[in-house]
């Protein structure tokens, strides 16, 4: 029977736990494919007490028997892909067999991560708090059609197009008198793409569909939020990349009526890393509790993360651009620690009362309003099936559903694998 490819993604500013609700579900497919974003992701795991952060490969490799495909719309800087591939390795797990490359895919180049470092910087206070590593300048090159792809590397004439490149590349830096030393920064690039060289480059788009026609499972795994997404997100506070369900498709070559259970993740509250704007951010006391409790700093730059209530319309938002049919909330463990919690349902825009996201979200025109909720006020974090649920976290999932009208599957109650609760199992 011909399968269809189900989709995980964010649904507010990335960080929502994708890394590890990809782990717990990766027994339940043969191909795991990340269709978007570069190493700006930070996807963390945790199990048998170990804590693995993953940038570029897919959230399934720790399984043996699932195939790990980088899709086309990722792009890859073979630094970082280089030490990714160390730190598995030194932890026995062995990525040749199971992981394989787009060749479609594009590269970042050392030059990419200095524009967008150059670029940060000429921005001063209106800088969009990049996390540095060249997305912006690297899907700029793939739009302009200047791009190095992974298929280029096998090419007798890739060095020629990598210096041409370069060339380009120091045109533009001569704009924001950048001081750099490129030549620093080459020799650990070409030796990563060497490390490249050793994976296997495929057609992916070719392999997946071919697998989806031989009733293989696939889940695509996306980086980044819904609030991020190039086009739908707090533009320019955004990331470069499609991160929504559409970019499954162009980052990995699925047809959209081959798209099967689309999962939207978000935490039981909100977090921000970077600039932008924020509706429900709690710039005092409470956000800061929040932040402690919740661990809430970058997996890839240690940033402190902003912290805020749950959004519920712009959670609307989300669910309705990328047609999500089951929810996954996270962290639930965090709010435990609260005797009421605030959720806001509504928005006041200019004045008038609104429930949906507008154009406009800064807090000049937009604030939120809030309903309050009690509390559980109890540890979850030892919490296995959904009978042990407090009735108060129900009353919580439940006022959510209602809202978004999409059910909530599974919730989290911890970092670690273990602490993961099926409320309905939909995919089984
Ligand atoms: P991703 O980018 O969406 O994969 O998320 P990150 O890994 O950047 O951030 C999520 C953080 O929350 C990581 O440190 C996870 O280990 C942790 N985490 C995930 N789920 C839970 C949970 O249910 N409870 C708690 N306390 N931590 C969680
Ligand atoms: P995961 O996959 C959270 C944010 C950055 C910045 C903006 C643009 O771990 O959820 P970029 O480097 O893409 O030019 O940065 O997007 N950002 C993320 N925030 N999680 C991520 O990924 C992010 N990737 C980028 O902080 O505000
Ligand atoms: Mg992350």
């Amino acid at each position: 029977m011909i399968k269809k490819a189900d989709v995980l993604l964010g649904l507010q500013w990335g960080d929502e736990g994708k890394g590890k609700i990809v782990d717990v579900l990766t027994p339940q497919y043969d191909i795991i494919g990340r269709f978007q974003g570069g190493p700006n992701a930070g996807h963390t795991l945790e199990f048998n007490g170990i804590k693995h952060v993953l940038h570029t490969i897919p959230s399934g490799i720790f399984h043996e028997k699932s195939i790990n495909i980088i899709g086309n719309g990722v792009v890859i800087d073979p630094v970082i892909f280089q030490r990714e591939i160390a730190a598995l390795t030194n932890l026995g797990v062995d990525v040749s067999k199971r992981l394989l490359l787009s060749k479609r895919a594009h590269l970042i180049l050392p030059t990419h991560r200095l524009i967008d470092a150059a670029s940060e910087a000429a921005k001063g206070k209106g800088k969009i708090g990049s996390t540095l590593k060249g997305i912006g300048p690297t899907y700029m090159d793939k739009t302009g059609r200047n791009g190095l792809r992974v298929g280029d590397i096998s090419m007798p004439d890739f060095k020629e197009k990598y210096y041409a490149l370069v060339e380009k590349h120091a045109e533009i830096l001569k704009h924001y008198h950048f001081k750099y030393q490129l030549d620093e920064l080459e020799p650990a690039w070409m030796e990563g793409i060497e490390v490249l060289k050793t994976i296997q480059h495929i057609e992916s788009e070719h392999y997946m569909n071919q697998a989806l026609l031989g009733g293989k499972s696939v889940l695509a795994e996306g980086a980044q939020g819904s609030m991020l997404d190039i086009d739908f997100g707090s533009y320019p506070f955004v990331t470069s990349s499609s991160t929504i369900c559409a970019g499954a498709c162009t980052g990995l070559g699925i047809a959209p009526n081959r798209i099967g259970e689309v999962l939207g993740i978000f935490k039981a509250y909100c977090t921000r890393v970077g600039s932008g704007p924020f509706p429900t951010e709690l710039s005092d006391a409470t956000g800061e509790l929040i932040r402690k409790t919740g661990n809430e700093f970058g997996s890839t730059t240690g940033r402190p993360r902003r912290c805020g209530w749950l959004d519920l319309p712009a959670l609307k938002f989300a669910v309705t651009i990328n047609g999500v049919t089951q929810l996954l909330m996270m962290k639930a463990d965090v709010l435990s620690i609260f005797q009421t919690l605030q959720i806001c349902t509504h928005y006041k825009y200019d004045g008038k009362v609104i429930d949906y996201l507008p154009y406009d979200i800064s807090p000049e025109h937009l604030e939120p309003v809030y309903r309050n909720i009690q509390g559980w006020n109890k540890d979850l974090t030892g919490l296995t099936q959904a009978g042990q649920l407090p009735d108060a976290l129900n009353r919580y999932i439940e006022f959510i559903e209602n809202e978004v009208h999409v059910p909530i599957t599974i919730v989290s109650v911890g970092p670690d694998r273990t602490q993961t609760i099926i409320r309905n199992n939909v995919l089984a």
